[in-house]
């Protein structure tokens, strides 16, 4: 087992990386300040995952499991009003620990009850997903999509611990573990040239599930992610850089109801746009930007936005995105691979241009 701290003032904790951990009760028992734990987990997840988790928080404390509907749909206010109706009607106290057993959508949501349950409990995340263990569960975002925006809605709230056990992977359908990779080609493109080197040699051996190779970039993945997260835990800046691709990636999802196209997918596409953007306002260079596009093209993951959908539609959307400051639109550009910066140095032209030609038939 590998682990990585994330250190933050009064509130560091441990990522646990490695393999047959959900039924470890050591693991656990340090992290567990009293007696009463509830485990949120999914219908697809429960019957995969959930027993080995119960069998070894049992053995340290009283385990009730709440499970909600599975998909980014339900990432929203009424399940978590589900789950806090079944709290308070179980007698939930202050001490309750939250579990969120899956992947982001469920530790998103359990991250939010936490947050706010009775002003907040202890929390701990085991992510199921690769899109989970890289990048969700760790760094303490929490929240829920609203119709009008995805995320609106949320609170920064650290977990005790994250457990993430590779083994998991093993049931991942391959779409989801392409998903993934886009949030790992991410930390590569903004601050890991190296990684992101390393990334366009092993994507095949990643593409099929070579151990190693896949618990490598989840180290560096958590290694990037609890660096940034450290030096800027609730985003007065460059926290901002792990954001890459993600407000056309948001415009995206929202404008598909959070249904069809999985986030990794529409952050797939939204960092080839960014990229994009990059090379045409000369911050990077065009054959830079064409080996994110090819990386992202080999991992089998969209370059384009949906067909149908409009450089005005990016435009309504994106002016929702929570990077906007006193009106104006900050995106994360890159001026190398390995190198982001926020900018809003760009022209409303320059901007459309670059969807125009992304969203041209
Ligand atoms: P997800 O949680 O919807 O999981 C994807 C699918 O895989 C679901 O159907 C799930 O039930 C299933 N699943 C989960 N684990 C499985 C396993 N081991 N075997 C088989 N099936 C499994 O999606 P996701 O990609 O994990 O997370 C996406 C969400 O994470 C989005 O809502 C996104 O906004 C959020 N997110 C949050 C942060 C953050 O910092 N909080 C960062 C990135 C993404
Ligand atoms: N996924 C973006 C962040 O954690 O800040």
């Amino acid at each position: 087992m590998k682990t990585i701290s994330v250190n933050l003032p009064g509130r560091s904790y441990p990522i646990y990386i490695g393999t047959e951990l959900l039924g470890n009760a050591k693991l656990f028992e340090p992290h567990i300040r009293n007696k009463k734990v509830l485990v949120v987990t999914n219908s697809t997840i429960e019957p995969l995952y959930a027993r080995p988790v119960v069998d070894a928080i049992s053995s340290v404390a009283d385990v009730d499991t709440f499970v909600i509907p599975d998909g980014e749909i339900h990432k929203n206010l009424d399940t978590i009003s589900l789950i806090f109706d079944h709290m308070i009607g179980t007698a939930c106290d202050r001490n309750t620990t939250v579990v969120a057993l899956g992947g982001g959508v469920v530790g998103d949501i359990s991250g939010f009850v936490a947050a706010c349950y009775q002003r907040g409990v202890p929390f701990i995340q085991i992510p199921t997903t690769l899109l989970a263990q890289v990048d969700s569960s760790v760094g303490g975002k929490t929240g829920v999509n609203h119709k009008l925006g995805k995320n609106m809605i949320g609170a920064f709230y650290q977990p005790q611990c994250v457990i993430a056990d590779t083994n998991t992977l093993n049931s991942l359908p391959d779409r989801e573990l392409k998903a993934g990779l886009a949030e790992i080609i991410k930390y590569g493109a903004i601050r890991d040239a190296a990684f992101f080197s390393w990334l366009e040699s092993e994507i095949g051996s990643l593409l099929d599930r070579n151990p190693e190779s896949l618990a490598h970039a989840i180290e560096r993945s958590c290694q990037n992610k609890s660096e940034v997260v450290e030096e800027d835990e609730r985003e007065a800046g460059m926290r901002a850089i792990l954001n890459f691709g993600h407000t056309f990636g948001h415009a995206i999802e929202t404008w598909l109801g959070y249904e069809t196209w999985l986030h990794g997918e529409a952050v797939a596409a939204g960092m080839v746009i960014a990229a994009d953007l990059s090379a045409k306002l000369d911050l990077l260079d065009q054959t830079e930007s064409n080996r994110i596009k090819q990386l992202i093209e080999k991992t089998g993951l969209p370059t384009r936005p949906p067909t149908g959908m409009k450089s005005k539609d990016f435009l309504e959307l994106m002016k929702l995105d929570k990077k906007v400051q006193s009106g104006k639109m900050r995106l994360i550009l890159l001026t190398k691979i390995g190198k982001a910066v926020i900018s809003s140095e760009f022209s409303h032209a320059e901007l459309e241009h670059v969807l125009n030609s992304s969203t041209a038939d």
